[in-house]
């Protein structure tokens, strides 16, 4: 007798993504009309990641990283930023809404946005995260029961205008998808490096540092978006001890980005308080499918 996986929770909006029909869940696996099956992992979630949209053998953060960014964040360090997330998805959502979060990682955000969302506004919408490595999605369901899914912003497995509330965190946006799967009048909620995050790492990494101004408002517009609100949370973390400042180097594009000179200086940095630079910007669909 097959034993059920009751700890996946399914919903309406999840689509097959080799043809985009509706997926309904049939035992241990969601299944589409023509016969694509995906199992539902023990752990639960589902891999809807198809091979033409991975681009290595194992795509998205590592094992490792995911586990150094769960530890990190699990210490609070970047509670500002959960509190600010919560404070604004508050104000937009209800108890019907359906929020995706894109690129969620190891589901630290879902997972503050829904004790908060409870506690502050007695709301409890329907939560999907998705990420592209299956490190972090495995890692996701050890926070709460969820939709979590292994799938691509390139390929989101959602049906379209269905996403009341879609949120990017430090993620790879791409917005003509996210602006598919947006309900008419749904919001985007984008989460990004100020030019003042992170300071003193990346002035112990690199001899100059800058800071590139964002595509967000440009690329966005061209694939339908409206600029929103935006807000900025800044603060600096309490003194990091090594092992900290080294969780957080492996959360950010720097441990790739920088020299071996540049990883080594920063492997030295001992007690050092840290600025946090977060700009938040609301971008929202037009109401006209
Ligand atoms: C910097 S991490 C941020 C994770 C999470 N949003 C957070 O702030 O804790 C970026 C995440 O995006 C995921 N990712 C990278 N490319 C992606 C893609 N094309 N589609 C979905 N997720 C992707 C990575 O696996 C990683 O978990």
């Amino acid at each position: 007798m097959p034993v059920l996986q009751l700890n996946f929770v399914s919903h309406d909006c999840l689509c097959c993504p080799l043809d985009q029909l509706a997926l309904r869940q049939l035992g241990n696996a969601l299944c589409c009309d023509n016969g694509h099956s995906f199992d539902i992992a023990k752990q639960g979630y589902v891999n809807l990641l198809s091979a033409q949209d991975k681009r290595s053998h194992d795509p998205g953060d590592g094992k490792d990283m995911v586990a150094a960014r769960r530890e990190f964040l699990n210490n609070g360090h970047y509670q500002p930023i959960a509190e600010h997330l919560a404070e604004l998805v508050g104000s937009l959502c209800n108890e019907n809404s359906i929020i995706a979060d894109a690129g969620c990682g190891e589901g630290y955000y879902l997972e503050h946005l829904r004790r908060k969302l409870k506690s502050d506004h007695r709301c409890t919408p329907a939560m999907i995260g998705f990420d592209i490595s299956k490190w972090a999605t495995k890692a996701a369901t050890r926070r709460m029961m969820a939709t979590w899914i292994v799938a691509s912003n390139r390929n989101i497995p959602l049906a379209h205008n269905s996403i009341d509330c879609l949120l990017s965190l430090f993620g790879f946006p791409v917005y003509p998808s996210f602006a598919k799967i947006l309900k008419p009048g749904g919001t985007l909620l984008m989460v990004d490096a100020g030019p003042q995050h992170l300071i003193e790492l990346r002035e112990t990494i690199y001899p100059s540092v800058r800071h590139s101004d964002s595509t967000v408002a440009k690329n966005a517009l061209s694939a339908g978006f409206s600029v929103g609100e935006t807000s900025t949370v800044r603060f600096q973390t309490t003194p990091l001890k090594q092992l900290k400042i080294n969780q957080l180097l492996s959360m950010t594009p720097h441990l790739y980005r920088a020299s071996r000179a540049g990883l080594e200086r920063v492997a030295k940095l001992n007690h050092l308080p840290v600025t946090v630079d977060v700009s938040f910007r609301c971008l929202r669909m037009s109401t006209e499918d």
